[in-house]
């Protein structure tokens, strides 16, 4: 994959965006099925902010009013969640309050200098904070019963609270995004370099119960947007740390993920799913590993550099060459073959906002854009 390529993708994302804002309006997308629809979800679940992020890269990288006039104001939006209590399982902000304002409040802050952004940041590093549970030193996932309940995803929350440490020169927020990050260290990554989804701990003592098999196949699986989280989020954490530590995480499940891909670059949802080659792919752990990759790269000797920038490559290729909608211009998504939940039965085969958030994200680093969102 050359310059030449990469400029192609950015130009054809570019019109695929422009697109998009047309077609998806007022939404807040998450899923689209057959009909090529996103549905409309309500702006507390945790998918909400990964649309604005697309917008906010786009403004970025472009410089065009359009992708920030339609991301401005998904912060606010958000936000009314901290006001509302919400009870059911899947209700309320919770844990993923980074994914949702990482890419709305805080790159609105960072990109313009707005202080409402800047304050809903901070809102929102505050509450996950709150969040933290000091015997078993993990921030707890989800709401409801789940006390003592902490996943691999939320590695990807930490970046929220590093950034409030930088803004707000207070060393709370990264202590705990680094004690969080130690227990995922020991608890989530197995010595293979695969991961664990769930892990419960007893909140009262902090000691590990038991590990669950949670959106992956089964307890000792590998469900494999985990491990994508996981490459992502220890190697964030080691940009923010500099503990070498974290970086050696971040590669040793780097090396277990590709080490599992099918021939075409793109995993399975689960790379250790019974009868593997009927399964379905997930395109969004594909993508959200590229981008993970690409963080790797800036981290490592140039030599090692070029097999995380190839291994990117690879997979960015293929999710272009066969995984995309450029052939289908009412397709108001970006990439097919997602899963979300297999599981559960829910999202299985489908276009992901967070499949095309993370694609867009791993080209534009491609083509040179600098600042992070995550
Ligand atoms: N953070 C939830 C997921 O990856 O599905």
């Amino acid at each position: 994959m050359n310059q030449a390529y990469i400029d192609n993708v950015m130009e054809r994302l570019q019109a695929k965006v422009d697109r998009m804002i047309e077609q998806i309006g007022s939404k807040c997308p998450h899923v689209a099925k057959e009909d090529g629809k996103y549905d409309d979800t309500p702006s507390h679940a945790w998918t909400s902010a990964f649309w604005p992020g697309l917008l906010w890269i786009m403004h970025d990288v472009t410089g065009k009013k359009q992708y920030r006039d339609a991301a401005w104001d998904w912060d606010a939006d958000i936000e009314q969640w901290f006001a509302k209590a919400l009870v059911g399982p899947g209700q309320g902000l919770h844990h993923d309050v980074g994914f949702q304002f990482l890419p709305t409040a805080v790159i609105k802050h960072t990109l313009t200098g707005d202080e409402d952004g800047l304050r809903r940041g901070l809102e929102a590093a505050n509450f996950l904070t709150g969040r933290f549970n000091l015997a078993g030193g993990f921030i707890r996932a989800w709401n409801m019963d789940r006390i003592g309940w902490a996943i691999v995803d939320c590695m990807m929350n930490l970046s929220l609270l590093f950034w409030a440490s930088d803004v707000s020169k207070d060393p709370r927020f990264k202590q705990i995004a680094i004690a969080h990050a130690n227990t995922a260290l020991e608890h989530f990554v197995r010595p293979d370099g695969s991961t664990n989804h769930i892990v419960v701990f007893d909140p009262e003592t902090g000691k590990v119960v038991e590990a669950l098999g949670g959106q992956g196949f089964a307890p000792q699986s590998a469900w494999s947007r985990g491990a994508s989280w996981a490459i992502y989020g220890f190697a964030n954490t080691y940009r923010y740390t500099g503990d070498i530590r974290y970086l050696e995480a971040a590669k040793r499940v780097a090396h277990f993920f590709l080490a599992s891909l099918p021939d075409d670059h793109v995993p399975h949802w689960d790379f250790r799913a019974d009868h593997l080659e009927s399964e379905p792919r997930d395109s969004s752990a594909g993508a959200i590993a590229a981008s993970g990759l690409l963080e790797i790269m800036n981290h490592v000797p140039e030599a090692e550099a070029r097999f995380y920038l190839d291994s990117a490559k690879k997979i960015l290729h293929s999710l272009t060459e066969n995984y995309a909608t450029w052939d289908q211009p009412e397709h108001e998504a970006i990439l097919l073959h997602g899963t979300g939940n297999k599981p559960a039965g829910m999202n299985i085969d489908v276009s992901l906002i967070y499949g095309d958030y993370y694609y867009v994200e791993a080209f534009a680093k491609l083509s040179g854009w600098k600042h992070r969102i995550f």
